[in-house]
């Protein structure tokens, strides 16, 4: 069957002085990883959050960044995190492959985040970080939820991959834990030709660390060397962690993903505010349709990456729903976030527990609408026409 508007994998199109930018990247740099073009993204990136230079680290994808972060927590055995059901599964499996059991925390019903008191309500003796995920663009009460973990003494992680140049008060979404990851995949309204991703580490002594275990353990020789060829290459002496040996990775950025990921921030703002102007628009033109009920925020707090809604009519009028867009108008809404407490894979490590009412009730009534960045005007207006005209075909 057509489909006439798709969920589509990716999120924006480029300008022309953006293609340059890659062009300039592919002809120039030498080498094509781990040069100049990474050092002026990463500073640049730094400056843009309002962090210091020296935090802010490229790496291949956000999943990377999230694997490095688990890293750097240094998990004993027996140690807990508490982190969201209703997340995508990179947020947390990095941090299981370390070590960690995830204790899962239930999100807001209305902004789809965890809040200061759905994370308190898991914390337990055994927690040791806590990550907080800004679903769908929409940045969670952080300065509550940093007080609960400075309270408690606990590591706080943001997964901030939807919700890049999103701000409270000024203060950046990924500057407010002792780390962040950020993901420039296709999908997100950042993207660095697919694949691409940030780690920002507070700490300086474990942000010393990052760049040997982003690329393969190397460091400099200790000692000074009486050949520039000897012994050969970089050294391979990874400091410990508390005493723990630290394995190295290689998830480097390539040069040409960097200059275009530096480039793109001068454009972040006005795409988060464009989507954030059609996202209102959209659902301001619902309001005399309760059955849908979104998150509207007015400020650069949400960035629209995603435009999601609840169904307050239920699952199976949200599947009614689902199946005329596609059916009838040609429209592919998704749903999206299975709880992960609910995948086979989390239950067969024995994490299938999990009190997160609101998770379940959210999911299993979601609707994702298409809401790439470079959506036509003709293309938002048909699905906003069919949206009201399925919505009434359904009040029947
Ligand atoms: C919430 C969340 N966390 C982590 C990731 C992982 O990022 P990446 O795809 O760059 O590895 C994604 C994106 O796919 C995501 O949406």
């Amino acid at each position: 069957m057509e489909c006439k508007i798709n969920f589509s994998g990716r999120s924006i199109r480029y300008t022309e002085e953006e293609i340059a930018c890659v062009v300039e990247a592919m002809q120039n740099a030498e080498p094509l990883t781990q040069g100049k073009y990474m050092q002026a993204f990463e500073s640049k990136f730094a400056a843009f959050q309002g962090v210091p230079e020296g935090s802010c680290f490229t790496t291949i994808n956000g999943c990377a960044a999230l694997e490095l972060s688990a890293q750097l927590c240094n998990f004993a055995p027996g140690d807990n995190i508490v982190i969201p059901s209703h997340t995508f599964t990179a947020s947390c499996y990095p941090f299981i492959k370390k070590g960690a059991v995830p204790v899962w925390a239930d999100i807001d019903l209305d902004t789809r985040v965890v809040t200061a008191k759905t994370l308190e309500a898991a914390i337990t003796e055994k927690t040791k970080a806590v990550i907080v995920v800004h679903l769908y663009g929409y940045l969670a009460d952080m300065p509550e939820i940093v007080e609960l973990c400075r309270e408690r003494n606990l590591i706080l992680i943001e997964d901030a991959a939807q919700a890049i140049a999103t701000s409270i008060d000024g203060k950046m979404a990924g500057s407010f834990g002792d780390m962040a990851i950020f993901s420039f995949h296709s999908h997100k309204n950042l993207t660095t030709l697919g694949e691409g991703g940030m780690l920002y580490v507070k700490d300086p002594k474990l942000a010393k660390l990052v760049p040997m275990l982003r690329h393969n353990g190397h460091t400099p020789y200790s000692f000074p060397q009486s050949e520039y060829w000897k012994p050969a290459m970089g050294n391979v002496d990874l400091p410990s962690l508390d005493g723990k040996i630290l394995f190295p990775n290689n998830m480097c950025l390539g040069e040409v993903e960097c200059a275009l990921g530096a480039k793109m921030l001068d454009r972040i703002d006005t795409i988060n505010a464009q989507k954030r102007e059609r996202a209102l628009a959209f659902i301001d033109a619902l309001a005399e349709y309760p059955e849908l009920a979104f998150h509207r925020v007015d400020s650069p707090r949400h960035n629209y990456h995603l435009l999601a809604a609840r169904m307050t009519t239920g699952s199976a009028a949200r599947d009614a729903f689902m199946r005329k867009m596609y059916y009838d108008k040609g429209i592919r809404c998704v749903v999206q976030y299975i709880p992960l407490h609910r995948y086979d894979f989390y239950q067969k490590l024995g994490f299938g527990d999990a009190q997160t009412p609101n998770a379940d009730a959210f999911f299993d009534t979601m609707v994702s609408f298409p809401f790439q960045h470079w959506m036509s005007d003709t293309d938002l207006a048909y699905m906003l026409a069919s949206t009201k005209e399925v919505l009434e075909s359904l009040r029947g």
